[in-house]
């Protein structure tokens, strides 16, 4: 059977350049799998009835990896089936959460790694832990060049609407509703002595009144000290605690970092139960350095890379086992030796060979159909520069799969 080299899709996402499409891109997979078996380039014409004949065979079979119910999650942002190889950061985090609602001061967490390495599933996963832990949260997603004031004072109105209905002083959580209001009312270019003037009045997105003289000074800085102490403070009065969570980190205007890293310097010196959760690419750690020098002893740095072998096999097979299906040993070698381990790619393969294969257990000869027919696919040409922002970010700048440094 002739297939393409396995690595030709991840060269060319490496490298943005698009694919060529072979013929067999016009038939129905169905008879492109089945095209796929046969030995075309057999030396004798027996070998080739043989594939052939082998090839209508498998057609006929009925199989248990049914299409319908493919389990794998390839996609930015997509929660997988199994969240493998992530068992330390999910302990720790958990005990993070515990010790900041008990007034314990901790730092907070900074997740890096490269594209596609699940550094927002894991950040959704962390953010679904402090909601079971009744925490008010909040997340925003950051983009180049946009002031991180808006998002912010969304999200922290979503903690306090999340914290609200516990409260038995609905004063505290109104007074923190109306400080947000003036917060946010601050960025809207109303100047504050103006709005000091003309009275409370409702900031944007929400029914407060606003506090005039708190938080709408027009400095981020200080306006965002004010605001995170007055919201911690309410979550403190249940026990519980704020937890905010910012991805793309690393697209936020730098003058609003530093403010970021000011403000977390501040609660943390007034043990406020509140924890600012990030998630960037791997300069993330340069960037809020840059912001503010002692960034490094805010933020506990996590590097989110790819799974170990172990990490990689389970999160195939677990998916397969509640679906009824299984992987040969070898097809578990080469979707490793495919993916490298990176999320994104095991994840990709794997929707791939389920997609591809007829029947349980799956063989390694699926896997490398697979693998080529995916990595064809995945070898998308670059967006234009105005549709860059949209574009899914998983499948395109995927670092090379044997050089990330710190990988297993
Ligand atoms: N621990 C994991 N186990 C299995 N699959 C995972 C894991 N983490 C992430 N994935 C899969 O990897 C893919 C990428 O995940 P995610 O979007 O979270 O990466 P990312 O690091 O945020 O990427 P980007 O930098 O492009 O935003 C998704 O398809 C997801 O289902
Ligand atoms: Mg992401």
């Amino acid at each position: 059977m002739t297939t393409a080299a396995p690595t030709r899709g991840r060269t060319a996402i490496r490298s943005g350049v698009a694919g060529q499409h072979p013929s067999l891109h016009s038939f129905h997979p169905n008879e492109r799998r089945a095209l796929q078996r046969i030995d075309w380039g057999a030396r004798s014409s027996a070998a080739f009835y043989r594939s052939l004949e082998a090839a209508l065979d498998r057609g006929s079979e009925s199989g248990s990896v049914d299409p319908v119910r493919n389990p794998y999650t390839p996609g930015a942002g997509q929660h997988p089936p199994e969240l493998a190889g992530r068992e330390r950061e999910i302990q720790r985090f958990g005990v993070l959460l515990e010790r900041v609602a008990h007034g314990r001061p901790e730092r907070g967490v900074i997740l890096t790694g490269p594209r596609g390495s699940g550094k927002t599933v894991l950040l959704n996963t962390f953010r679904s832990m402090a909601v079971q832990r009744t925490w008010g949260t909040g997340r925003i997603e950051a983009r180049p060049g946009r002031s991180v004031r808006q998002p912010i004072a969304a999200a922290v109105r979503t903690a306090l609407r999340a914290l609200a209905p516990r409260h038995r002083a609905p004063e505290r959580i109104e007074h923190a509703l109306g400080v947000l209001a003036s917060f946010a009312r601050a960025g809207t270019g109303d100047g504050s002595d103006r709005a000091a003037q003309a009275g409370p009045r409702r900031g944007p997105g929400t029914d407060a009144a606003a506090v005039p003289g708190r938080a709408d000074s027009g400095d981020l800085e200080t306006d965002l000290s004010e605001l995170l102490l007055d919201a911690a403070s309410v979550a403190a009065d249940l026990g519980a605690g704020i937890a905010l969570f910012v991805d793309e980190l690393q697209d936020v205007p730098a003058a609003d970092v530093s403010a970021l890293c000011a403000a977390c310097h501040e609660l943390a010196q007034n043990g406020g139960p509140l924890v600012l959760v990030g998630a960037g690419l791997p300069h993330l750690p340069a960037v809020l350095s840059a912001g503010k020098g002692y960034s490094e002893r805010l933020f506990r740095y996590a590097r989110v890379d790819r799974l170990s072998r172990s990490a990689a096999d389970h999160a195939l097979t677990a998916p397969a086992l509640a679906e009824g299906a299984r992987f040969d040993a070898d097809a578990l070698e080469a979707l490793y030796e495919a993916s490298g381990g990176h999320p994104f790619l095991v994840q990709a393969y794997g929707k791939a060979v389920w997609d591809l294969a007829l029947r349980s257990p799956i063989t390694a000869d699926d896997v490398r159909s697979a693998v080529s027919e995916a990595d064809e696919e995945l070898a998308v040409p670059p967006a234009s520069p105005e549709h860059r922002d949209r574009r899914p970010r998983g499948p395109v700048a995927f670092p090379p799969d044997r050089e990330v440094p710190g990988s297993p």
